[in-house]
This record gives C-alpha cells, structure tokens and sequence, in this order.
C-alpha cells in the first residue's frame, strides 16, 4: 500500500516532466538516466519547504514518542510529520527505524523516505579491529570483507548509510582520531578507502544487504595543530593536493555515495564554506554526484569561529561553500527559506543538493520501498553471526604487528610451563572494542587473558594479576578517563605471580575511550601507574612479552629497551584475545606492518616517513640541521615495520628499462624468499623519489605494495608497474605534472630497510 503511494508520486510526476531534461552533464548509463530523471520529477513537486526539509538531519535516539534528544523534540516530530526532514542520524534497529518512516510516509504530502545515517566504523555488533590496526594488515581484500559485514549488518538493523570510511590523513600521534584512519600515507589511505568503500556499498546500493559510504572529513582534519582535535589547520595548496586529498579523489572516482565535510578551517576558510574544495574540486573537477553532509553542527560552527555573527550567515556561507545537509545544526532549517525569499541566493542552489539528496535515496531503493532495510528475521540472524565472528578473528590476527622478538622469544615454546598474565588490560573485555563501538555490546570482547586460556596448551599453568588498575570510576564516550595515579594495591600479587612463572605476558597500553574524537593527548607514555608496574615486573623477570593494547602510536623506548618482546594489538575487536593467544603460541605467524611511524618521544610530533629533505639536511656535519640535540630524528618503529616468525630475504631490484617516456611504463620486479621454517606473509613495498621537480618533494612515497603468502623455502617474484601518472604530482602552476629528470626507485620490507635504484623519465 506504502510502496503504492510512493510509485504513484513518482509516477505522476514523471509524465509531468516528460520533456525535462536530466541536469546531469557527463555520460550516464540507462538506469542512472531512470534514476536523474525520477529525480528531477520529484523535485519538481516540492515545494521550497520541502526542499530546505530534505537538507535538514536530524539527530534522534527514537523512541515511541518521537526523537528522545535535545529539547525541541515535538517540533522535531512535527516537521518530520510533514516531511520537512531528509535524514536522520542514530536511529537504529528495524523497530526504531520503520517507526520513525512511517511518520513521514503516514503523514507527509510527498513521502520522501528518510535516509538513516549511523557511526559504523569498525562494525556495528560485531567489532572489527579499530581502522588504524586495520590498516596494519595492508589486507585489502579483508577491508572489503570488513565492511561488507558491517555493511550487513547496518542494514539489517534498517539503517543505510555510515559514516566511514574517515580517511583523514594523520601524522600526529596526539591527535586521538588517529585511531579512526589509516595513518600517515595518501597511498595507503587511498586504497583502503576504495576497499571499505567498495565492501560498504557493495556493486549494487539498492541491495539489502548494502549501505552508502561517506569519505569524511573533508578536509584537512587530521593536520589539526598540535594534535589538538579540531584545531586550526595550516596546509599549503600543494601539500592538500599531494598528501590530504588523494584518499578523497579516489573515493569520489570508486563512486562513495556521500562525503562528510569537516569542523576545522583550512589557512582561515572553514571547510565547510570551502567553495574550492566542496564546489571546485570535489564537484566540478572530479565530477562527482553524491552529496555532502556536514559534520556535526559544522554550519553553525562557523560563528564561533568568527566568520558568521548568527545561523542565517553560517547557512549562506555553507550553501554556497557547497555543503548539502546540515547534520543537527539548525541553521539550513531556520535560514534557508529566508535566505533564498529575499534573493540572497537562488533556489537553483537549492535545488542541486536537494538533487543529490534524492539520488541517493533512490540509488538505495528508498523510493520502492521506504521500508526495505527492515526485515527482523534478517537482522535477528546476521547480527554477531558465527560468520561474522570468524571474520572478525581472521581480521584481528592479520592486524597484529610483532615489533620485536629476541631471542626469538616467540612463538612461546613447549619448555615454558607457566604463564603470568599480568596487566590492567589483560582481563580488560571492554577496551578491544574500541571508541566507535556501534551497537557492540559492552565487555563482550574476548579478553587477552580468555584467548590465553583457551589457546595454551593444558599443561601450562595460566597465573593473572591485574597489577594495577588503569583509572578509576566510570569509563565513557562522552568524559575523559579519570587515571588512577595512587593505587598501587595489586603491584605486590603481579610482582609474586611474574617472580613464580616462567614467562610473564604484560598487558598495557590505552583504554579504549583514550582514543576517539575529542581524545588528544600530550603524553604518548603509558599513563597512570603503568610504567612503575612495568619497571617492578622487569626487576623480578626477565622474560617477558609485551602485548600493547592502544589506538596511537605510543612512546616505546624504555619499552624497546627492557623487554625481548613486542606485539602491538592495537584494539581488535570482538575477538581480540583468540587473536592475540593465536600469535603468542604460534598458531598464526603475525604479518602486519605499521601505517604510522612510532616516535621516539612525544616531542617528535608530528613525524613521518615521507618528509622532505632540507637546504642543511646533512645529520653528519660539524653542525647538523633539522635535527634535535636531545633526540635522533628517525622513527624508533618506522612506517611499514613489522616482524614474522621467519625471515624473508629480497633479491636484487630488476627494472625491465631504465629510461622510459610518457606512453610506455617500466616494471620493477623483485624474488622474495621466505628463508625461515615457517610459512609466512610478506607485505613487499614500493617508494619512490622524483629527485628534482618543480616544488620540494618528499624523500620517498609509497606508490606500491603486495601482501604475499610464502610457505617455508618458498620463492615469489613481486612486479610493480611503474608509470608517468604514478609519478605525477600537484606541482607549482597548479597542475599535475610528470617531471622529466632522474628517479630513485626504492623496494623493501619497511620503509626504511630499503634497496635503491635508479631511473630516468623523458
Ligand atoms: C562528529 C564526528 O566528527 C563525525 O565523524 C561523526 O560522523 C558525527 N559526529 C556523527 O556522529
């Protein structure tokens, strides 16, 4: 009957635009060209309330009465009455959903569906590693299937769009959102972000089983001064188009549905009035048709940041910076009508978003039928499913990076007869999830101390210890986590239990709620009684291995230098003790590689791998420049570090010419030989330097890497394809540019232990 009401609307309207002609310029496929123009038949139904209506979000945490947060809820339930709302965010579950579109599809005149947007970022029951210890996996084919997971099981909860994947760029570990991307490389982010993308969105968004994606933040967010999260952001044009923007680039080309604009200004601009960026670039040069969702009351932002006195300036600005939807800030909602009766802008202006609105909804299959995504008997079975749990472990797993082993101290070998388990984290079942937990539900982690359990073989006595506890009171979302700085209660059990034990598994690191959106920090150490507990355990047991549970690259260096081994876990999700126990006893031989570097101490910040050289770069001088007296510059654990249970030795680098020009390309092959007696997996990767270019280049970028399994003795040769737009930058007239001139070509197991070689561009 719903589903009639709707194909009626469509249907007359139209046979009354038949003759109108899609907006849309570049070359469409037949159903696109069906979708534009039930687009543009709607649109011209409406009238300017409803369109204003469709660029309005609202926020909602539904119950039966209506949207139970903020203070003007019955005016919230009215205007969605009357269709006067496109979206809205934190509805969740078939129930909550379908109630809230049958308000508008029982009361609107038009009956527009609303779309449902959610923060999925790294799953939504079933937790998938944290998308920083993700991306150490350098797995893409297990992002997609990540994300298709999630993907299932949002939409089986009746919601349609994420908010993910975030592909901010961050090369600061103080900045708590760090947590949330994929570190520090535009190469890396970018393919990760077309695999998350295409895992969300599937080849089809009108499947059930599907939900749009939204590259956010565009842009600039992770370059927020000093790590201080939403702070001021000071990039040059070409530093935006050559680092910042890539991941952004190639999510609109993959087709991501949405894109999210972000709280920060750029060089004294707010993004989201940025008309180059939204208008300019990502919807004239890129050509991109999907619409852009501000962030969280990002419009009405603008006043405290100075450039708007009140909601009708901050919603001029933003619609003509380019920005669609207006995420719970009610200036769109309170402005537009007026800003566009009194001819400050044009209803055309208008009409675009409120276009792109529509697209999307019809893309999802929203007008067949507004209540598709809710089906009880598809969410009671594919939420926290087996499947879904066992593609959270392989996940986990393949996210573990080892950072040191000596004495080849793991795999835990059959002589060791006890284990002290010992930590503020070990037992922790709650941190695994991570901040942006969805729906997970709390504690429903596997804990380290579980995995341990259930892994270790049955002679091996399993001896825990909290130790110490991390802080004190409630632990939340919303409040900073209250550190216990005095409690030292549990030391003298831990101490005796490591004393008695063969080996002691230490588990420390970062709550979960230390990382996450508003979560910076100035110390990257180990907070609260940590370090105290860590130096006592060493003083009594030598043998002992680290297992970090964090979401920013921490300060390792006592770390480093007292303990033979190192696991950074990051925060794994649901399954993240079985994963961790499964490395430990050699059941899965680690494979992860760093997306960021680990400095050496916080005053390193902000450091990564592909920086550029100096006029006075030269360390080994009389007087050394960019440099620190108290401090080396490099990395302790540089980007794309990691160890394995074997060894791989790399042949020499065979390039198939050593000048090319612009229509050819050149190959760079390489053997890699697992030497160990173990099989393994092996992330080969690629950098390269343009020596001499047209503004200052880094000194070497990521432009290639392939994870291959190799089984004990085995060989693989690895090609990479090298071409003149791989080479290509943003250069100084502002266009991308391949410079002719020398190139040094670099291929290893990090970025740091490297072989070189060079070649030339005609
Ligand atoms: C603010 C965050 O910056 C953004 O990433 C998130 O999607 C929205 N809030 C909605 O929760």
């Amino acid at each position: 009957m719903k589903k009639n009401i709707i194909l009626f609307v469509v249907g007359v309207a139209l046979s009354l635009n038949a003759c109108k002609v899609s907006s849309q310029s570049k070359k469409t496929t037949q159903p696109e060209k069906n979708i534009e123009q039930k687009v543009d038949s709607v649109l011209a139904l409406m009238t300017l309330e409803e369109k204003v209506g469709q660029m309005v979000q609202y926020n909602g945490s539904w119950d039966v009465t209506g949207p139970a947060t903020g203070t003007t809820n019955e005016k919230k339930l009215e205007r969605l009455k009357k269709g006067l709302v496109g979206s809205m965010l934190n509805v969740v579950s078939v129930q909550h959903t379908r109630e809230a579109q049958r308000l508008i599809m029982e009361n609107s005149r038009l009956k527009i569906p609303l779309i449902f947007g959610y923060d999925v970022i790294h799953g939504y029951k079933t937790m998938f590693p944290v998308p920083l210890g993700e991306t150490a996996s350098w797995d893409m084919i297990l992002a997609e299937k990540t994300a298709a997971a999630a993907a299932r099981e949002t939409a089986a909860s009746g919601v349609h769009w994420t908010f993910a994947p975030m592909m901010d760029i961050s090369r600061d570990a103080r900045w708590g959102r760090i947590m949330e991307g994929a570190g520090e490389d535009p190469f890396l982010n970018a393919e990760i972000a077309v695999a998350r993308i295409k895992g969300f969105q599937g080849s089809n968004l009108a499947s059930e089983k599907t939900i749009a994606a939204c590259a956010k933040h565009f842009a600039g967010y992770g370059f927020a001064e000093a790590g201080r999260d939403y702070n001021t952001v000071n990039i040059g044009v070409h530093e935006l188009h050559n680092t910042i923007l890539p991941p952004f680039k190639a999510a609109a080309k993959a087709g991501v549905a949405t894109f999210m604009n972000s709280f920060n200004e750029i060089d004294g601009v707010p993004a989201t009035s940025s008309s180059y960026l939204q208008r300019e670039l990502l919807k004239d040069s890129w050509d991109w048709d999907g619409f852009i969702v501000s962030d969280w009351g990002s419009i009405s932002e603008m006043i405290p940041h100075g450039i708007a006195r009140n909601k009708k300036e901050a919603a001029l600005l933003a619609i003509k910076g380019g920005s669609d939807m207006d995420m719970e800030g009610g200036a769109y909602e309170s402005s537009l009508e007026s800003l566009v009766e009194e001819g400050k802008i044009s209803e055309t202006l208008l009409d675009d978003s409120v276009r792109r609105i529509l697209r999307v909804k019809f893309q999802l299959g929203l007008f067949d039928d507004p209540y598709k995504y809710c089906d009880e008997s598809f969410e009671e079975t594919e939420l926290y499913s087996e499947e879904n749990q066992d593609l959270a472990l392989e996940a986990a797993k393949k996210s573990i990076v080892l950072l040191k082993n000596e004495h080849e101290i793991l795999p835990i070998k059959n002589s060791v007869k006890s284990i002290a388990v010992i930590g503020p984290l070990a037992d922790d079942k709650d941190s695994p999830l991570g901040n942006w937990r969805a729906q997970a539900e709390a504690n429903s982690a596997v804990s380290v101390l579980e995995g341990i359990k259930t892994h270790a073989a049955k002679n091996i006595q399993i001896n825990y210890a909290e130790g110490v506890k991390l802080s004190t009171g409630e632990r939340s979302f919303l409040k900073p986590l209250s550190l216990n700085n005095t409690d030292k209660s549990g030391f003298e059990q831990a101490i005796n239990l490591a004393k008695t034990s063969d080996l002691v598994v230490l588990v420390v690191g970062e709550d979960a709620y230390q990382t996450g959106e508003g979560r910076s920090q100035t110390d990257i150490g180990f907070l609260g009684l940590q370090d105290e507990l860590m130096a006592e355990i060493k003083k009594v047991n030598p043998n002992i291995v680290m297992v970090l549970m964090n979401g920013r690259p921490m300060d390792l260096t006592w770390s480093k230098e007292n303990f033979p081994a190192i696991l950074e876990t990051w925060l794994l999700g649901s399954q993240h003790g079985n994963a961790v126990a499964e490395v430990l006893f050699g059941k899965y031989n680690p494979s992860g590689k760093l997306p960021v570097s680990f400095p050496r101490n916080v005053g390193q910040e902000p450091l990564y791998y592909n920086q550029k050289s100096t006029g006075r770069p030269n360390a080994n001088a009389e007087v050394t420049y960019s440099h620190y007296t108290d401090s080396d510059r490099d990395a302790l654990y540089p980007f794309g570090f990691g160890l394995s249970y074997t060894n791989f030795e790399y042949g020499k680098i065979q390039l198939s010419k050593t000048k090319f020009s612009a229509s050819e390309e050149i190959t760079a092959s390489v053997e890699v030989k697992n030497t160990g007696d173990m099989a393994g997996e092996e992330v080969v990767q690629l950098y390269i330097r343009d020596l001499f270019a047209s503004i200052t280049r880094p000194i070497k970028e990521l432009k290639g890497f392939e994870k291959i399994s190799l089984k004990a003795g085995e060989s693989k040769t690895v090609s990479f394809k090298i071409d003149a737009e791989l080479l290509s930058y943003f250069g100084r007239d502002k266009k991308w540019v391949t410079d002719p001139g020398k190139f040094q070509l670099f291929i290893g197991g990090d970025s740091v232990d490297l072989q070189q070689i060079e070649f030339e561009y005609e």
